[in-house]
């Protein structure tokens, strides 16, 4: 078997991480400018003011993304350039951005996919409480309309949220990603259940906006993949039960089924209630109601995950021996992770299942030959992919694949010291290489993943 004719193969970015300008044309600040001024939070003081300088450089961004051959480009709108108060006035400049980048990107065969979230709220709603305040979920779904009706007639692919395990888990628990807050449970459960009625008053607001009936919307949570040491049909069904159950990994905002049932099933987990129902606002039953159901794609992020096998104690990880092979950051190389958790997606919720993410950091460099070698992205992401097909194979509907990143860039707390791109950036100079890994990359997207197999 293969991947389906019509696959998507993209590469994604956020709008804080790659595009700097962050004071032009009335942008206002984000929760990241604020965080990442503060001394201490971000690796050497790095901060996304310049980042990429992607604001400026998108043509010639997308002369390199045609040069791939990308069939799709995944990007994120930064609420704070299109409404600088967090709701109410539009701000026409950054509005006309997002235009001029979509009208580009469809001018080169590139399809559009934007992320309305990826972590840079205005932070002029940060001081009103953030997602701890219900009203934030209504300037978000003012800010949805407002991008569906400036760009809905060219974008159909949206996706509401990025991550949410991340800006609840490391923005408001433990505090090491903007705004960085280490609230209580009783108030990250609020957070929890707020974001995601703004998720349902979004997908509303975004159906209700120019060009809405071609919409294709999606919501992307992340998750570390659990993966089953053999195939073993008993063990495949306890880690499929041990991925959707209630098991913090870092603290209670992780749990994956937490963040999906509500969205596809409009359920919270048992497990998870009898912890944490406790903590709910009141009227959270009803709630379900405007938030279940109107999602037409479930996103997920994938980087790595955990083997489990049976022990003596019912399922127990698979110990990593010292040396095995890991990312520049520290993150174990697991190509598996690409094929159960798609897979356990699909069954539970039937909807397609698309990878927003997938990728790893390396220390690349630029070679004396001018060129920047990176067989270990290539190596790594053929074996990902080789899994993903496998899922594909057992019946999952996968109809897209985004590499993370399209290029290296401001990754969040660790700077720019994470390269995660296709595309190498000189931070100093903006100059912009293509790595082996990209020009791999459009070979396989030219052969629809053919040459995976040789
Ligand atoms: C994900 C984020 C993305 C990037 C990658 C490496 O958690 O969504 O912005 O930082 O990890």
């Amino acid at each position: 078997m293969a991947f389906p004719a019509d696959f998507v193969w993209g590469a994604a970015t956020s709008s804080y991480q790659i595009e700097g300008a962050v004071h032009e044309d009335g942008r206002s600040s984000s929760v990241w400018d604020v965080f990442s001024a503060w001394p201490g939070k971000t690796y050497n003081g790095d901060t996304g003011e310049t980042a990429c300088d992607h604001y400026h450089r998108y043509i010639e961004d997308i002369a390199l993304m045609k040069d791939i051959g990308l069939k799709a480009y995944r990007f994120s709108i930064a609420w704070p350039r299109i409404l600088p108060d967090g709701r109410g006035r539009i701000n026409q400049k950054g509005i006309d951005f997002y235009s001029r980048l979509t009208d580009a990107l469809l001018e080169a065969g590139i399809q559009p996919w934007a992320t309305l979230f990826h972590w840079d709220m205005p932070h002029i709603l940060q001081r009103e409480g953030g997602w701890l305040n219900p009203a934030t979920g209504d300037a978000f779904a003012e800010y949805a309309r407002a991008a569906g009706d400036a760009l809905g007639d060219r974008i159909e692919h949206w996706m509401t949220f990025n991550e949410p395990q991340c800006f609840i888990g490391l923005g408001l628990e433990s505090g090491v990603h903007a705004p960085g807050l280490k609230l209580s449970a009783p108030d990250l459960i609020a957070a929890h259940h707020n974001h995601l009625v703004a998720h349902g008053k979004a997908v509303d607001a975004l159906r209700s906006s120019r060009g809405s009936d071609r919409f294709c919307i999606g919501y992307v949570p992340t998750t570390r993949a659990l993966i089953p040491d053999t195939e073993d049909p008993a063990l495949v069904d306890a880690v499929r039960s041990a991925f959707f159950g209630y098991h913090p990994v870092a603290g209670i905002p992780w749990t994956l089924a937490a963040y999906t049932d509500p969205v596809f099933q409009g359920t919270y987990p048992a497990d998870w209630l009898a912890a944490n129902e406790q903590f709910l606002p009141c009227g959270w039953q009803t709630d379900l109601d405007g938030i279940a159901g109107k999602t037409d794609f479930c996103g997920i992020n994938l980087y790595s995950g955990e083997r489990l096998r049976f022990g003596q104690n019912g399922l127990e990880m698979v110990k990593q021996p010292s040396g095995n092979p890991q990312t520049a950051n520290k993150w174990n190389v697991e190509p598996e992770t690409l094929r159960w958790a798609p897979y356990f997606l699909w069954e539970r919720y039937k909807k397609p299942v698309v990878i927003a993410e997938n990728g790893l950091s390396l220390s690349d460099w630029v070679s004396m030959d001018g060129r920047v070698h990176d067989p270990g992205r290539i190596d790594f992401t053929r074996r990902y992919l080789l899994e993903l097909e496998k899922a594909i194979d057992q019946g999952a509907e996968i109809p897209a694949y985004f590499h993370w990143s399209l290029m290296d860039n401001f990754e969040w707390a660790e700077g720019y010291k994470e390269r995660f791109g296709l595309i190498h950036i000189d931070f100093s100079t903006g100059k912009r290489t293509l790595k082996d890994s990209a020009r791999w990359y459009g070979d396989v997207i030219q052969s629809n993943g053919t040459i995976l197999h040789t």
